[in-house]
C-alpha cells in the first residue's frame, strides 16, 4: 500500500521498455542541456556583427584593458559574457549571504514538503534546507556545471528524493543521500533512505544516477544515466497526486 502508485509506475515504465527521455531521447553527449547555454551565447557573439574584428583582436592582444574599458558600452557579447560571469559566480561554492554550514545536517521527514513548493526548474524540483536555495538554483540553471550546494533537495516524483549532505558526508555518492518516500496527507514518511545501497525496483539509486557524475549525479535527460526513465505523463500524475499538497 505505501508505494503502490510507485511500484505500479515503475512496472509500466519497465514493462514498456520506455527509453530515458521517452521517444525524446538523445544521445548520451549530443543531449546536455549545455547545448541551450552555448546556443544562447553563440547567438549573442553573432549578433556583435561590426564588433567581431575588435573583439578577436582584442583576445589577443589587451584582454586585461577590455574588461575595464567594455564596462560602460555593452556589446550583445559582451551582454553574453556578464551573464555568464554572473552566472557562475552565482553559482560558485561561496555565497556571500548564505549562514555558515552546520558541523551536522540529516534531513528529516518534517523537512519534506509539497513537492510543487520547491521551485520547479526544467522537469524537476529543486529547494535547499540550508539556506542556499538560490545557489542550488543557479546550479540548476547552469546544468550543474557546478556543483549544487550542500542541503539541496531534487525531487521528480514526490516518492523520491536525493539530498546533497555536507561536504565528505558520503564520499562514495558525491554526498547524495537517496530517499523513498511515502507522502501521505499527514505528511512524509521516509521509507527507506541511504547511500549506494538504496534502489527502486529499477536498480539502485546510484548505479544510474553515477553515470551523470559530470553533472553532480542529475541524470535528467541526458542520456547519461541508465535507459529507464517513467513516462512524462507518469512524472506529472504523480506531482499532481502528491498527498502532502491538498491543505492550505
Ligand atoms: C534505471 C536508472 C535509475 C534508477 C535505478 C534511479 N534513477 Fe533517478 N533518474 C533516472 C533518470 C534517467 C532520471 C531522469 C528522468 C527524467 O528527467 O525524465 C532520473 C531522475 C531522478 C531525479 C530528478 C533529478 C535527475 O537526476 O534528473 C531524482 C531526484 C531521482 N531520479 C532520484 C532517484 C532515487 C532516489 C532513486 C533510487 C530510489 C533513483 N532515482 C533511481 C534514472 C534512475
Amino acid at each position: 500500500m505505501r508505494t503502490t502508485a510507485l511500484s505500479a509506475a515503475l512496472i509500466v515504465a519497465l514493462g514498456g521498455s520506455v527509453a530515458c527521455g521517452g521517444d525524446d531521447a538523445e544521445p548520451a553527449g549530443a543531449g546536455t542541456d549545455a547545448g541551450a547555454d552555448a546556443a544562447t551565447t553563440d547567438a549573442a557573439t553573432t549578433d556583435g556583427g561590426g564588433d567581431d574584428a575588435t573583439t578577436s583582436d582584442d583576445t589577443g592582444d589587451d584582454t586585461g584593458d577590455d574588461t575595464g574599458d567594455d564596462t560602460g558600452d555593452d556589446t550583445a557579447s559582451d551582454v553574453a559574457d556578464d551573464a555568464a560571469t554572473a552566472d557562475a559566480d552565482a553559482a560558485s561554492d561561496v555565497t556571500p549571504d548564505a549562514p555558515p554550514l552546520p558541523s551536522e545536517f540529516s534531513m528529516t521527514e518534517e523537512d519534506f514538503r509539497c513537492i510543487t513548493d520547491y521551485e520547479a526548474v526544467r522537469g524537476f524540483f529543486i529547494g535547499n534546507e540550508l539556506g542556499r536555495l538560490d545557489e542550488a538554483i543557479a546550479a540548476a540553471e547552469a546544468d550543474f556545471a557546478v556543483d549544487v550546494p550542500p542541503g539541496t533537495v531534487i525531487q521528480l516524483i514526490p516518492q523520491e528524493a536525493m539530498v546533497k549532505g555536507l561536504p565528505g558526508s558520503s564520499p562514495e555518492t558525491d554526498d547524495w543521500e537517496f530517499f523513498i518516500l511515502n507522502p501521505t496527507e499527514d505528511g512524509t514518511v521516509i521509507t527507506d533512505r541511504g547511500f549506494t545501497e538504496i534502489s527502486n525496483v529499477a536498480g539502485t539509486c546510484w548505479g544510474c544516477h553515477v553515470g551523470a557524475t559530470e553533472r553532480d549525479g542529475v541524470c535528467e535527460q541526458t542520456g547519461l544515466c541508465a535507459d529507464a526513465a517513467l513516462p512524462r505523463t507518469i512524472v506529472d500524475s504523480l506531482v499532481a497526486s502528491d498527498a502532502r499538497c491538498g491543505g492550505e
